[in-house]
């Protein structure tokens, strides 16, 4: 894995819009995968400011989303479509045709899940996936587990996955669903380049067993280490757990 450690936030986000930019305009019918969380507003601010700027033209981009609630159709305002409108597709000339994400509100999760696998395939697979990571390792809704599920696939929450989502519930963690339909981490894997992005002290141990640990489904993101094109970019706060600096 490639360690990138800059001095805060704002300095990840404007290396990984960079990154982005860069992409785009030496191939504007790049194939993005894209997280939600925190951790990547900073970053979707820079890209809809770029854009805005006329820096940066997704006309011809494509982009899969990794992760939906289960139960919540797109327009609902805790879904993570919703949240991918207001912070990115919203501001920036994406084609509406060539967003992609998981239904939520499917009525067959299993079915809804191959067609997204079948999706991404006839894209031409992901070129480049952008990642955030839970404080358990959790990349998606991968949760550590004694085995992990490949493909796309319907996942269940840890209880911990589900407090750190409640601030989209108006704070209530009962109201954040049990289960999500996210990408598996094969569907991770075989993306041609990822950029994992973690920033704040509270990555700073999650950081390290990803890097530094075993390669174990207990810290699915562990698993990056067996892709040849991950870059890892963090700022100081989250790298403060690593051994080379
Ligand atoms: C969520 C999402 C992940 C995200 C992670 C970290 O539950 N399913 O895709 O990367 O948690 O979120 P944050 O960036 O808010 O720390």
């Amino acid at each position: 894995m490639n360690v990138r450690i800059l001095k805060d936030e704002q300095a990840v986000a404007r290396a990984v819009a960079a990154r982005v930019i860069k992409t785009l305009t030496a191939r504007p019918a790049t194939v993005l995968g894209l997280p939600t969380g925190r951790t990547p507003v900073a970053l979707y601010a820079r890209l809809v400011a770029a854009h805005a700027a006329g820096r940066v033209d997704f006309s011809q981009a494509s982009t899969f989303n990794l992760d939906e609630f289960l139960g919540l159709p797109g327009d609902h305002p805790a879904s993570y479509r919703a949240f991918m409108e207001t912070h990115l597709f919203g501001h920036v000339n994406l084609s509406p045709r060539r967003i992609h994400f998981l239904n939520g509100a499917a009525r067959d999760p299993v079915a809804e899940c191959a067609r997204y696998e079948a999706a991404i395939r006839r894209a031409g697979g992901i070129d480049l996936l952008l990642l955030g990571i839970g404080t358990n390792g959790h990349i998606g809704f991968n949760e550590p587990a004694a085995g992990l599920v490949a493909d796309s696939h319907p996942a269940r929450l840890a209880a911990g996955t589900r407090r750190s989502n409640a601030e989209l519930f108006d704070g209530r963690v009962q109201a954040v669903p049990r289960r999500a339909l996210s990408m598996g981490v094969g569907t991770i894997l075989r993306s041609r380049a990822i950029v994992l992005v973690a920033t704040g002290a509270g990555k700073a141990d999650v950081i390290k067993a990803t890097v530094e640990g075993l390669v174990t489904t207990r810290v699915p993101a562990s698993l990056l280490q067996l892709h040849g094109a991950v870059d890892l970019v963090v700022d100081e706060a989250a790298a403060a757990g690593l051994r080379r600096r």
